[in-house]
């Protein structure tokens, strides 16, 4: 009896021993990977192709995959790593920096990409992404691009690897639709401050403005290629299809612009008003259509380009912008833009867009944005030689009431936001 348990005690410490051995092995594993230096792109992709999470970690295992994601998110974010720069050469001020916020959509990503690919002039360009998610797919799209330099940035707050604390859904937060009064007795967090509607927060909404804000504040101050880069950084989002000319008319636009508005300071190539209707011959005239306004959220928050200078006078409302009851970046900025900027917002959009978000489009589908732009192709349209400013102007200043959105009144928002433009600091 006795030596029966004998054996059975040796066996279990046996396998103790074993499973002990096995978690050192997995954890020796990923040290490898994170304190390697990524030197050059070859290591780089190989590093990122051996990163895979899915298949060493099953899920109970997710809180070291979240410190795993988060040391390779840091590592990259301070490498700032640009593939592909041997090939295409240094950036210069007369490059396009094409900034793209991804969240999780690969397929769309791919579209964009594919769209990209033929864009003349993107081998001068440097395509930035920037993630709040990380997913080996989107991954291994963006380290296949060839076509021109390409950077990688993490979000570094996002709600992927911050699931159960803020800016994710912490335990203690209020729900959103719970009354004030019942917050109050429940001391949920944030209890004193529901928005404009009622409502608490939810970090799903959020998640969007404060990616927006970060990326730009990341791009124009924190990394070094862009430290003496004067020119224009253009900013598009995963699901966007884009034209061919899209680079083509962002230069002709830049050249024209002192001499159509002297004040513009942004360049918008996605007219949200644009609707696609087929095309008629009087459409057609209009792809070499400029019109000129005030920035409106509405319009044009597609494809928008600016340079740093705009950049500057956007920055400095950041108190206004990270305050600001509303979740969408673009109502937010059209806020700061009417109520702070110093010079406003002046904008010069195509007519005919070049730009299509296929999300936030309900109307719109793939098929048809290339039906469009291969009539314009074929009728000669695209790249067009001389620029006008159409005669129809639009409306600009309009006194109008802005309907806001709320879902952005936390205190913790509003500190997170301001310590991206290094406001405040994070506490
Ligand atoms: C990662 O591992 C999972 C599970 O084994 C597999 O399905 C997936 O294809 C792998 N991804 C890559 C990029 O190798
Ligand atoms: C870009 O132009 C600025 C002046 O506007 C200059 O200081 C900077 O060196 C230029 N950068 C490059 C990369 O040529
Ligand atoms: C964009 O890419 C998608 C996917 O490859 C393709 O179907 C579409 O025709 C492309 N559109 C343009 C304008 O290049
Ligand atoms: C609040 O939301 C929950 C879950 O979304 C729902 O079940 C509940 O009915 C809602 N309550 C009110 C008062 O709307
Ligand atoms: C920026 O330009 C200055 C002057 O040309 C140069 O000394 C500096 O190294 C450059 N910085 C970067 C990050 O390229
Ligand atoms: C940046 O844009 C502003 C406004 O459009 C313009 O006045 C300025 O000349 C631009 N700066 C550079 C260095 O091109
Ligand atoms: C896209 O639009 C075209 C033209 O209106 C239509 O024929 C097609 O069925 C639509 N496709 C989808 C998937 O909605």
């Amino acid at each position: 009896m006795a030596k029966k348990s004998k054996q059975i005690y040796c066996r279990l410490i046996s396998m103790l021993i074993l499973g002990y051995v096995m978690l050192q092995y997995f954890s020796l594993q990923f040290m490898d990977y994170s304190s390697d230096r990524l030197t050059d792109d070859s290591m780089y992709k190989k590093i990122s192709k051996k990163f895979n999470m899915t298949k060493f970690f099953p899920p109970f295992y997710r809180v070291s995959t979240i410190s795993v994601i988060n040391r390779y998110i840091s590592e990259v974010n301070e490498e700032q790593e640009i593939l592909n720069e041997r090939k295409f050469g240094p950036i210069e001020n007369s490059s396009v920096v094409i900034v793209i916020q991804v969240h999780n959509g690969a397929s769309y990503l791919q579209s964009l990409i594919e769209n990209l690919s033929r864009a003349r002039g993107i081998s001068e360009a440097l395509l930035i992404f920037s993630h709040d998610f990380y997913d080996d797919k989107i991954n291994d799209y963006v380290l296949a691009i060839e076509f021109s330099k390409v950077m990688q940035i993490y979000y570094p707050h996002s709600i992927q690897t911050h699931s159960n604390k803020f800016p994710g859904t912490a335990p203690h937060d209020c729900p959103r639709n719970i009354t004030r009064l019942k917050a109050l007795s429940k001391r949920c967090n944030n209890a004193l401050n529901p928005d404009l509607h009622g409502h608490y927060r939810v970090a799903e909404y959020t998640q969007e403005k404060h990616h927006w804000w970060w990326k730009a504040n990341q791009v124009f101050h924190k990394l070094q290629v862009i430290h003496n880069f004067s020119g224009l950084v253009l900013f598009l989002e995963e699901d966007y299809i884009v034209a061919e000319d899209i680079l083509y008319v962002l230069m002709k636009m830049q050249q024209v612009a002192n001499k159509f508005c002297s004040d513009c300071n942004a360049f918008c190539l996605g007219n949200r008003l644009n609707s696609l209707k087929l095309l008629s011959k009087q459409d057609i005239i209009e792809y070499s259509k400029v019109q000129y306004s005030a920035w409106s959220s509405e319009q044009h928050s597609i494809a928008l380009a600016f340079n740093r200078t705009t950049w500057s006078a956007i920055r400095s409302c950041a108190q206004d912008f990270c305050t600001y009851d509303d979740y969408k970046w673009d109502r937010s900025l059209e806020y700061v833009a009417k109520n702070c900027m110093e010079p406003k917002l002046n904008v010069l959009a195509v007519k005919k867009s070049r730009a299509f978000s296929t999300r936030n489009w309900p109307k719109l589908n793939v098929s048809k944005t290339d039906v469009e732009l291969r009539l314009a192709s074929k009728f000669g349209q695209l790249y067009p030689f001389k620029l006008k400013l159409s005669s129809l102007m639009m409306k600009t200043e309009q006194p109008v009431e802005q309907i806001r959105s709320g879902e952005w009144a936390d205190p913790r928002d509003h500190r997170l936001c301001l310590s991206a433009a290094n406001a405040v600091d994070i506490n």
